[in-house]
């Protein structure tokens, strides 16, 4: 093992150390941190050592190389709490078993299947927006793909529960995050009003994760669906034992986070640039015109909508709905011969990678044409990561590309939109990067 034992970092604060989260602006914080330190740095949260990795060979390193090494951090795991050990939250042998039951419901064959289901959904969404009403484009978003989810994965309609489910899971995710995400978890039961309103938000959502179980049990044949809840429900152990009744709520329940806020945000960061980027919203719609003509768009236009896949990729390069990714060190390791004992936090940022002038020209410009380019296509693989990568890549990815690509395209023909004047826009990193105050924008038909 080296003899050096921490990498530069910023002077910590007697005792306490560093909590850049806690910070006014934690993404600057972080960003002058890894242009200062460089591709490693170091500091101390309270008893936490975290080390903050800034290259893409360190983060495949992390992620694929070494990956046996680290665990989901201390925030992933602490989401056990309301999660359950669903895909997300699990290790191991239990992690392998359950990606495998999940997979199929990823393959090619299937999303062909859901595309359809998404562009209806956009349709009927749109018929209720009225030109020159003034929307909370993040809040549509997340109904709307918390809609599709639902529909694609476990065919249940949440239509009158939409608004209530969608409220639960904000709050969990309001609540949940920054430094109460490390609570210990005797302090979870204790009587005070954040926590009564969790615990309040997650009988709420048990009780739709139940009925959903509930009702497709009480329809007998839970294969003719051919969906992800009949895989899990059919699938079977190699000794023989099927999902439990709790199971499959962890299950569902980690879907339907992780399967519609990331796509949502991705939208609503999309609304955003290009309501402040008129010449690439042109672009689009040059494009939207010559390949849809005004119809919806379907699963086999999407080699042809090459300018909008381009328009998300490069809304998730400057503001990647996962803005961090983090593990626990298992067993001492070491990275860029440095020496990072059991127990500390690695951390990843998509957001910091993404604007590296190393990387990227003219970084913060929001450059569509870029991903045309060479440059990009030689990219280091971990440059660009939005998704994650290694083993725990996001199961979603290919799901979320394309129900990204087809809302934008569905509702870009429709909609353009215009930020309220005065309106603050403020990327908040908590476990996703979201508009503090959401996103209050004047819908234009076009
Ligand atoms: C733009 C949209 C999305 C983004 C940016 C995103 C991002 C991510 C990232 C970064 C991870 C890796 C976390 C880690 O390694 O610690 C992840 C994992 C995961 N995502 Fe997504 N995701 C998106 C959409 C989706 C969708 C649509 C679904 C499901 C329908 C989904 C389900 C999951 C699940 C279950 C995992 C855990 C996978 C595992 O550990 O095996 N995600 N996602």
């Amino acid at each position: 093992m080296p003899a050096v034992s921490h990498p530069p970092g910023p002077k910590p604060r007697f005792l306490i150390g560093n909590f850049p989260l806690a910070s006014l602006d934690p993404l600057k914080t972080f960003t002058s941190w890894a242009r200062e330190f460089g591709d490693i740095f170091y500091y101390r949260a309270g008893w936490i050592h975290v080390y903050f990795l800034n290259h893409p060979d360190l983060i495949e390193s992390v992620l694929v190389n070494h990956a046996d090494n680290f665990l989901k951090d201390r925030v992933i795991q602490n989401s056990r709490w309301f999660l359950g050990d669903g895909l997300l939250t699990s290790e191991g042998a239990s992690w392998r078993r359950q990606r495998r039951f999940c997979q199929p419901a990823f393959h090619r064959q299937r999303l062909q299947s859901y595309a359809e289901t998404i562009t209806s959904t956009a349709h009927e969404f749109l018929s209720s927006w009225k030109d020159g009403e003034t929307r909370d484009l993040h809040q549509e978003m997340m109904q709307l793909t918390l809609h599709i989810v639902a529909k694609v994965l476990f065919s249940v309609e949440v239509q009158s529960e939409t608004a209530g489910v969608a409220q639960a899971l904000n709050l969990l995710m309001k609540h949940t995050s920054g430094a109460r995400m490390i609570l210990p978890p005797a302090v979870r039961h204790l009587p005070l009003p954040f926590l009564i309103r969790v615990r309040q938000a997650v009988r709420r959502l048990d009780d739709v994760v139940y009925n959903i179980i509930r009702q497709r049990r009480a329809k007998g044949d839970v294969q003719q669906y051919g969906d992800l809840l009949s895989m899990l429900m059919g699938a079977v152990d190699e000794d023989g034992s099927r999902m439990s009744d709790r199971q499959l709520r962890d299950e569902i329940m980690t879907f339907l986070l992780a399967g519609h806020e990331t796509t949502a945000l991705s939208l609503s960061w999309t609304w955003y640039l290009l309501s402040q980027n008129r010449s690439v919203e042109a672009t689009l719609e040059q494009e939207l015109r010559k390949v849809l003509g005004g119809r919806m768009p379907n699963f086999s236009d999407l080699p042809q909508l090459c300018y909008a896949e381009a328009v998300i990729k490069e809304s998730m390069r400057l503001y990647p709905p996962a803005w961090s990714l983090a593990r626990t060190a298992a067993k001492d390791c070491e990275i860029a011969s440095y020496r990072i004992p059991a127990g500390a936090n690695v951390v990843m940022s998509q957001w910091i990678m993404h604007r590296d002038p190393r990387f990227y020209e003219d970084p913060e410009r929001f450059n569509p044409e870029r991903w045309f380019s060479e440059a990009t296509q030689r990219l280091p693989r971990f440059a660009y990561f939005p998704f994650g990568g290694g083993a725990r890549l996001c199961i979603g990815a290919s799901f979320a590309m394309m129900e990204a690509v087809l809302l934008l395209a569905a509702i870009a023909q429709k909609f353009r939109f215009e930020l309220v004047p005065g309106h603050p826009i403020i990327p908040v990193p908590s476990i996703t990067l979201r508009p503090k105050y959401g996103m209050k924008m004047t819908l234009c038909e076009v």
